[in-house]
């Protein structure tokens, strides 16, 4: 699954947003990285447990829970609280695998990394380079959205961040353990969903046709869905 979900943060909301990143302190992004990724990561975040993390990130969170493209797409159990990372000056990060289980610093938690999420804060004619590239079955993909746009894409993929060479950019990025682990029964669940939704708007909700199928919906998540 790889899916950008448009506007999850809107124009005046990354202003202040990116004001007060750019007034926060960085540290080395290697803090979050194990050994593998830590070797190829050349960028800088912001602390994990910090105040603006914190708050921002809280932003991001509230923001994503009223999205239902989101919510359709991933069927979120737990979100790891959002980070931020900022490459600049040839800044990059080489091609890693996300770790697949994660404690939540700071919490007795731990979440099974199903799905990787990258929210592009600074605008993409802002910066030269810095494509998020994915590798998928059917090839690389270079994702470089538009600030406020989301990508989510399965965790299991193999990736890396070209070098920022001019500008600079400004990410916040996550990962999350889904109610449905499998990408395959998840993709089947998000196209049912998106049909529903249309049929429901064509036909009504109501209608009988659309019902049957919100059944079916319901019924599949009932038999995926790990609680
Ligand atoms: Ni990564």
């Amino acid at each position: 699954m790889l899916i950008v979900i448009p506007e999850v943060l809107a124009p005046t909301e990354l202003n202040s947003l990116r004001n007060e990143l750019l007034a926060a302190d960085w540290i080395d992004g290697k803090a979050t990285a194990g050994s593998q990724s830590g070797a190829v990561k050349f960028n800088r975040q912001l602390p994990e447990l910090g105040d603006t993390s914190v708050r921002l990130g809280h932003i991001v969170l509230k923001k994503l829970g009223q999205h239902a493209l989101f919510l359709s797409a991933a069927l979120p159990k737990t979100i790891y609280p959002p980070l931020f990372n900022r490459y600049e000056g040839g800044e990059h990060f080489g091609t890693h695998v996300d770790n697949a289980i994660r404690p939540v610093t700071g919490t007795t938690q731990i979440i099974r990394t199903d799905l990787s999420a990258t929210l592009f804060l600074s605008e993409p004619d802002t910066y030269e380079g810095g494509e998020l590239v994915i590798e998928s079955q059917f090839g690389a993909q270079e994702v470089k959205l538009k600030a406020g746009d989301m990508v989510l894409y399965s965790a299991t993929s193999l990736h890396h961040v070209e070098p920022v060479s001019n500008g600079q950019r400004l990410c916040s990025f996550f990962w999350l353990q889904s109610l449905v682990r499998e990408d395959s029964q998840r993709a089947l669940l998000f196209d049912l969903d998106q049909s529903i939704q249309t049929l429901g708007c064509e036909l009504g909700p109501n209608h009988p046709e659309t019902l049957r199928l919100s059944g079916v919906y319901h019924n599949l998540l009932r038999k995926w869905a790990d609680v």
